[in-house]
């Protein structure tokens, strides 16, 4: 795509979106719960080498824990209401809900620069954690291709500097062009707490 198309992309699409009413207190308790509950049905994730998929996206290594959602998450990833909202806040009425899950970071737990799966045109996250560090992101290289990105990562490592970070605030809601936004998370380190996200995804039919 050429540059111009980055200028008119929509703002969701260019600082992510945030829904901060869109749950309740008590879903979040619940959330809080299940993910808690499922912890040790969490399994290590995660790759180790930098690879280009044929849908676009693009994986460096990584480490964590994973688990698919329960109902409670679920539940929040078929919500009609919730889907009817991101459809007009995005101007995408063809989103439809696609899958969910809980990431755990442990001590030294990472995410490489990375694009999401062709299936994650919005891709939520949220804390269930407090004092989760803030990840890495890079809006402004949305349009780069794999090989450029391996070239980014070959020069500068996983992290890359000179870039936004972006909060993932503990109980709300907010979401992102995943498949198109590169974004990383650098390892845990015995200042931060160990901390847990939901994430869930839509996809544009
Ligand atoms: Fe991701």
């Amino acid at each position: 795509m050429a540059s111009t198309t980055t200028k008119q992309a929509p703002a969701w699409q260019r600082e992510g979106l945030v829904l901060p009413d869109a749950l309740g207190p008590r879903t979040w308790d619940q959330l809080i719960e299940e993910s808690v509950q499922l912890r040790e049905a969490a399994t290590v994730s995660g790759f180790t080498q930098t690879a280009s998929h044929r849908d676009g996206s693009f994986c460096t290594p990584s480490q964590y824990l994973s688990t698919q959602g329960g109902p409670v998450l679920t539940a929040v990833l078929r919500n009609m209401d919730l889907l009817g909202l991101v459809r007009e806040a995005s101007g995408r009425p063809r989103l439809i809900p696609v899958r969910c899950g809980y990431n755990y970071y442990r001590l030294g737990d990472f995410m490489g620069l990375h694009r999401d799966s062709v299936k994650a045109t919005i891709t939520f996250t949220f804390a269930l954690t407090e004092g989760l560090p803030p990840m890495g992101w890079a809006p402004q290289l949305c349009e780069a291709s794999s090989d450029e990105l391996a070239a980014l990562v070959a020069s500068q490592g996983l992290y890359p500097a000179g870039h936004p970070v972006r909060e993932v605030p503990f109980r709300q809601l907010s979401a992102f062009d995943g498949y198109n936004i590169p974004h990383w998370r650098p390892p845990l380190t015995q200042a931060d707490q160990q901390g847990v996200i939901g994430t869930f995804c839509y996809f544009d039919l």
